[in-house]
């Protein structure tokens, strides 16, 4: 495990040295234009295992692959009609893809955890682009936290949760979207596994059919494996949908309200609250608050993301 972390710039040189890294099979933490990966050499055991190692990520929780186009894509997953319908109107872009595995696929067994399935998107960033054609193959890449802990939209949270952990850090500044990929399961009936970065309505309107919300946080009978209740869990509790804050609380605000100590968009714009959504948790971590009170966020759009987030933020810790 590497015992200092480079931070590298967002250039020629820096992307070089996050390439030589991947080769010899380390973890570099990227900026994707959701949050800031972990990435690994997908095709390699011993580097994904660092991985799973560095985020202490239980190992039946699957990663994502990146990869920088289609042609890339199809090599490792099957692509029916109309997943590629979806892919080309979605991707690059915050939509991750859960599709059938190839036969004697290079992916490293561990990356799907043992499913015959395989998570798979094209990231729009163009640093990650960036990263993906000079590394020359496919990334594996969770978000860049420890697991449980809150997901990266900066280098500089990155390095709060794994620095020494990992072999370096890619400096690309903040991620633009600020929530995870929204993950559409295509092996059967499309299911929306993970509200993110692409709206239901959105994906709906391509489809042509009605997806069901993801169950409700359920720890009994996870949607996606891995996606257990307590997770983006600042250290302070959290309660949603306050309008009136408790003395020891700090309000987290959303829209025109009054006393609020961070607000995600006063202008209640749900594109940029949802940018500010892990900035602002960090933040409060930092602000050591002892108790944080949420504003409600309406559950349409991108809200659906928030509120997932800030639910399994809110959820009882295990
Ligand atoms: O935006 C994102 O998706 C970010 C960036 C770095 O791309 N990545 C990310 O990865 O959020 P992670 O590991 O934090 O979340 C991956 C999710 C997990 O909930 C996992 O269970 C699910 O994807 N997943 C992976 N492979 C799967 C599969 N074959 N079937 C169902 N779910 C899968
Ligand atoms: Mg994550």
């Amino acid at each position: 495990m590497a015992s200092e972390t480079l931070v590298l710039s967002a250039d020629t040189n820096g992307l070089q040295q996050a390439a030589n890294a991947l080769r010899q099979g380390q973890c570099v933490a990227f900026p994707t234009e959701t949050v800031y990966g972990l990435g690994a050499d997908a095709t390699n055991d011993a580097a994904v295992a660092r991985i799973f190692a560095a985020k202490e990520r239980p190992n039946f929780n699957p990663l994502i692959v990146h990869v920088p186009d289609l042609d890339s894509a199809n090599t490792f997953v099957e692509i029916s009609d109309s997943a590629r319908e979806i892919a080309i109107a979605f991707w690059p872009g915050p939509l991750t893809l859960v599709l059938p595995k190839r036969a004697h696929s290079k992916i490293s067994p561990l990356v799907s955890a043992g499913l015959d399935s395989l998570a798979i998107r094209i990231p729009a960033a163009p640093l990650a682009v960036a990263l993906l054609r000079t590394f020359g193959g496919p990334l594996a890449a969770p978000s860049a936290n420890p697991s449980g802990r809150i997901s990266p939209t900066t280098a500089q949270h990155v390095l709060e949760g794994l620095t020494g952990r990992i072999a370096a850090v890619l400096d690309g500044g903040p991620c633009s979207v600020g929530v995870e990929s929204t993950i559409l399961d295509l092996t059967g009936p499309p299911r929306l596994l993970r509200p993110g970065g692409i709206s239901r309505e959105a994906l709906e309107d391509r489809l042509g059919v009605a997806l069901s919300a993801p169950a409700p946080v359920n720890d009994t009978r996870p949607n996606a494996p891995g996606q257990l209740s307590s997770h983006y869990a600042p250290k302070a509790p959290v309660r949603l949908n306050v309008t009136t804050p408790v003395p020891d609380e700090t309000l987290l605000g959303f829209g025109p309200v009054e006393g609020a100590t961070l607000n995600l968009s006063p202008s209640q714009n749900l594109t940029e609250a949802t940018a500010n959504l892990f900035g602002a948790l960090h933040k409060l971590d930092e602000m050591k608050v002892a108790a944080i009170a949420v504003s409600p966020i309406p559950e349409v759009g991108l809200g659906a993301a928030i509120n997932d987030r800030l639910r399994r933020a809110a959820a009882p810790r295990g």
